[in-house]
């Protein structure tokens, strides 16, 4: 029985250690299982004097007892912990500030037209606004490009498979340049009455269509249309304001641009421009940005206005080839991979 102290210090000693449930079953077996210590002892009851049985049955279940109280100590404080722990793992801060929805800022294109807007507006120019949906007169015909002429294939077109109330074809627009014929005529049916038109000073900034795609043409992009008619308005005139824009636009005097006599039906004589990079992986090569020319007496008739009377200037410009200048970018679809890499450096 001298054992019984020792066998007490040891399970309590054990049990205090382990630290798993299963660990823990195991020691219990050790020595309250069927060959367990205490067992044994309680098994040897019967060799002892019957004066000594009495005595000592009692310190072994007194002892059994204080064992089976440790183990279930022990149990609650091991549950206990593993509370603990997954209480911890699954815990939300809430005093940590919230991850919130991030800042918008405007696309690269969008600011490029703001700018655009604001750099004519300074000087006196209207902005007008039309649909990407047209009718094939006023995107063509209203233009001078008569039906069936190679002209027309110059901008490879979608249709729309809808006519207008008319029955005439729908297409989405190629070019700015319907605007010309939308506000000149609603100018002129505006002044209908007057002794004089006043002079018809605009820009139409918007989408356009073509089939077309590679790093400087994109199916869809956007052109802006200038058009300033009066009585006066000759090419010179044309050359000083572009220049003045480019000027603005770019924030510098030291522009790499050329006029380059071209052809469109609906300006005589015509020109396209184009700019060097300045920056960039394509510094010094040249894009062109713009077609422009003095507006066609054609034209100036669908306009609803007499060409003897009348004269002025149009361009057509791509908003894609001016931010990429502008910018330093080499492909312009980089504009429509929502890359946000790409758009954030447009702060
Ligand atoms: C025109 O579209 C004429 N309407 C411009 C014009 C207006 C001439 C008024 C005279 C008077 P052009 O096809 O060259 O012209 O296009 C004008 C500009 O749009 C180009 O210089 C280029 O900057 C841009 N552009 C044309 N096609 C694309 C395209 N697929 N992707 C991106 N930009 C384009
Ligand atoms: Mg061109």
């Amino acid at each position: 029985m001298e054992n019984l102290e020792k066998i007490v210090g040891d399970a309590l000693q054990q049990f205090s250690r382990i630290d798993d449930a299963t660990g823990l079953e195991q020691a219990k077996a050790r020595f309250l299982g069927k060959a367990g210590a205490l067992t044994n002892l309680l098994k040897g009851l019967g060799k002892l004097p019957a004066d000594e049985r009495r005595d000592a049955g009692s310190r072994i279940n007194a002892a059994k007892d204080r064992l089976e109280a440790a183990l279930a100590q022990r149990r609650d404080a091991l549950a206990q912990v593993q509370l603990d722990a997954r209480l911890a793992e699954e815990a939300l801060d809430v005093t940590l500030p919230g991850r919130g929805a991030g800042r918008g800022r405007l696309h690269p294109l969008t600011r490029t037209q703001d700018r655009i807007e604001a750099i004519f507006r300074s000087i006196g120019f209207d902005i007008a606004d039309g649909p990407e949906i047209e009718t094939d007169w006023n995107n063509f015909t209203a233009l001078n490009n008569p039906e069936n002429h190679p002209a027309r294939s110059m901008q490879d077109t979608f249709y729309v498979e809808n006519k207008d109330a008319d029955g005439r074809p729908l297409l989405l627009r190629t070019h700015t340049s319907p605007m010309q014929v939308r506000y000149a005529r609603m100018w002129v049916e505006q002044f209908r009455h007057a002794a004089k038109v006043p002079p018809i000073k605009v820009i139409a900034p918007g989408r356009t269509y073509r089939v077309d795609s590679d790093a400087t043409h994109s199916p869809m992009f956007h052109q802006v249309e200038g058009l300033w008619i009066d009585e006066d308005v000759s090419f010179a005139d044309l050359k000083g304001v572009y220049t003045d824009f480019l000027r603005r636009f770019f924030e510098t005097e030291e522009l790499e641009v050329r006029f380059r006599p071209s052809f469109f039906p609906f300006t005589e004589p015509s020109a396209e421009i184009d700019m060097a990079f300045g920056a960039g992986p394509n510094k010094g090569q040249w894009l062109e940005i713009s077609g422009a020319g003095q507006v066609h007496p054609t034209v100036i008739r669908n306009f609803g206005l007499d060409p003897e009377k009348y004269i002025g200037f149009a361009f057509g410009s791509g908003i894609e080839r001016l931010a990429m200048l502008r910018y330093g970018i080499h492909d312009l679809r980089l504009f429509y991979d929502g890359d946000l890499r790409f758009l954030q450096q447009f702060a």
